[in-house]
């Protein structure tokens, strides 16, 4: 059956990322993936055009699609709307909540090419490959009730923390299984000294580990897991945590990678449904220049072909197409160093499709 993939580019430097994101795509087309692929309007782009960030018209194609590609969205442009509802982050929000897209797929890889490019030495993050399951709809950020209330003289503001058993199921169950594709550890990562709400986290992972016998789950609190991060990253197979502490040490597990621009993410809902996209913004200070990073939106490509298409020999030649195209010491100006050659967006995306169709 023809599946639907949805390229929304947004703001910034998305559509140059996502237009290099999208050959890629095609060559796969032209490789026998079977899907259909249309554009959408989201973000500020959206907001000038239909004056809301998330118009119906984007959010039904959304629904349709198997797989959505997402640029970036937001910019200083937009930073005066005085409706908060209506600013570019609201669109992104919004289609993870119409979709229940609770499962956030963070990688941090380093690439052996790029191993310097890391605050940490060189041998303490060269080959390190973790997986960050954050849960992503639910936990503080959503709980309710919360506010800024007047309470005996002054002003006092609340938030809830709260899971459910069910909520705490689904992503334990994406996590575990992660761990069973990959090198069968996961640690959860709770505050259970601390927070009832995570003693329950911990009890419910204790619960679904004897249904996945090879996976050695363990625990650790976040604020030792912030340590060990920094310390010793290697030490971490799959990651899974709450809304909170994933939103913290993906991204202080992403900076260990020392290259912002080469990180994907994806956030799926329990039926295999996703968006992908790369893990940074839309960096207006860099827009239109045609010297964005676009590895991190083609390896987004990737992770739609491994984890929404099940298309995992096409996944893995996209990512080897990146490698190569490291190997061979091109670079955009971000990650650059001395040696090698700083290429565009557009000769940077020449370059992967060319080592993706040699392969
Ligand atoms: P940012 O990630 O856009 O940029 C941070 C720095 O990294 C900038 O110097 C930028 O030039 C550089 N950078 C980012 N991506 C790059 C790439 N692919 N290639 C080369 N350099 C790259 O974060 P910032 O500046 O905090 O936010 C800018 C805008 O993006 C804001 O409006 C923010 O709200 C929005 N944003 C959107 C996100 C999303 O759509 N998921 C996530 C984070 C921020
Ligand atoms: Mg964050």
């Amino acid at each position: 059956m023809t599946q639907k993939i949805l390229v929304l580019p947004g703001d910034g430097i998305g559509p140059e990322i996502t237009a290099q994101a999208s050959r890629i795509l095609s060559a796969c087309q032209a490789r026998g993936l079977d899907v259909e692929i249309e554009e959408g309007l989201l973000g500020g782009a959206a907001y000038d055009v239909h004056g809301e960030p998330l118009p119906a018209e984007t959010l039904e194609k959304a629904q349709a699609a198997r797989g959505i590609l997402l640029g970036a969205v937001g910019g200083p442009k937009w930073d005066k709307i005085e409706d908060l509802a209506k600013r570019p982050e609201k669109g992104l929000l919004g289609v993870r909540k119409q979709l229940g897209l609770f499962g956030n797929l963070r990688p941090a890889i380093t690439y052996p090419q790029l191993a310097q490019a890391s605050s940490l030495k060189p041998e303490l993050v060269a080959g390190l490959d973790i997986m960050i399951v954050r849960e992503l709809t639910g936990g503080i950020y959503f709980g309710q009730p919360r506010g800024i209330e007047e309470r005996d003289g002054e002003r006092v503001g609340f938030n809830t923390y709260v899971y459910s058993e069910s909520e705490i199921e689904r992503i334990g169950r994406v996590a575990f299984e992660m761990a069973q594709k990959r090198g069968k550890k996961l640690c959860s990562v709770d505050k259970a000294n601390v927070l009832e709400v995570t003693i329950l986290w911990r009890e419910v992972m204790e619960r679904l580990a004897p249904e996945y016998p090879d996976v050695e789950l363990s625990h650790m609190y976040v604020d030792n897991a912030a340590m060990q991060l920094v310390r010793a990253p290697k030490q971490f197979d799959v990651v899974v945590t709450g809304n909170m502490f994933g939103d913290i040490l993906s991204d202080a597990a992403a900076m260990l990678t020392g290259s912002i621009g080469m990180l994907p993410s994806a956030s799926l809902n329990e039926s295999g449904q996703g968006m992908y996209e790369p893990c940074h913004g839309s960096a207006p200070d860099i827009a239109g220049q045609n010297v964005a990073n676009p590895l991190a939106t083609i390896l987004s490509v990737a992770m739609m072909l491994r984890y929404s298409l099940n298309e995992p020999a096409l996944a893995s030649r996209i990512e080897k197409a990146v490698g190569r195209v490291l190997d061979e010491g091109l670079r955009t100006a971000d990650i650059a160093s001395e040696g090698t050659r700083t290429v565009s967006t557009t000769e940077m995306g020449d370059a992967v499709l060319a080592a993706f169709e040699r392969q």
